[in-house]
């Protein structure tokens, strides 16, 4: 399977935009965006999340203790954008707020999944990092969704 085939072949699934926090030992607040979101298990409560290897936040999170998946609402695709930009400091916009866990979260979000990393596993060239959620917040804005390598709103039913 060609590479450029998968891609274009995933581009056609649509997925859920987060914005994955974490914090490491020196206090330093570290995030990424990832349309990778998916539960796995009710029992124990399992998500996933998976993160390139070559990514700048890789050893940050594979070593981190606690996650937190913040599912962006519709009006978010700029800070969705902010947090897949390389090379700039994705938090000065100062719009995180301490949420679960103490780990930086965005007020106006959808939702947000907290997690104790239960297992980092090898997956090619990427992580798949494990979480076992501890927390969670519910709200009921309408979500952000990738498709097509474009940000787009749901249309619901009214
Ligand atoms: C909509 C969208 C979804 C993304 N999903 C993922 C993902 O699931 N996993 C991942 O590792 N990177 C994902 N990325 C890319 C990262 O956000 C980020 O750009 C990449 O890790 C490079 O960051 P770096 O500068 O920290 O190396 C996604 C980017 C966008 C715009």
């Amino acid at each position: 399977m060609e590479s450029s085939l998968l891609t274009r072949t995933m581009a056609r699934v649509p997925g859920p935009v987060t914005v994955v926090t974490t914090v490491d030992g020196g206090g330093k607040p570290w995030g990424f965006t990832a349309s990778s979101f998916s539960s796995v298990s009710l029992d124990p409560p399992l998500v996933l999340v998976c993160l390139d290897k070559g990514a700048s936040t890789h050893s940050a999170f594979t070593t981190a203790e606690h996650f937190l998946v913040n599912v962006l609402a519709h009006e978010q695709d700029g800070v969705a954008r902010r947090f897949a930009t390389s090379g700039i400091d994705r938090f000065a916009a100062g719009d995180m707020e301490t949420c679960e866990l103490g780990l930086p979260g965005l007020p106006g979000t959808c939702v947000r999944v907290a997690c104790a990393i239960h297992s980092v596993i090898d997956a090619g060239d990427h992580s798949i990092l494990m979480g076992r959620v501890t927390e969670t917040y519910v709200s009921d804005r309408i979500p952000l969704v990738y498709f097509n390598r474009s940000f787009s709103r749901p249309e619901l039913p009214t």
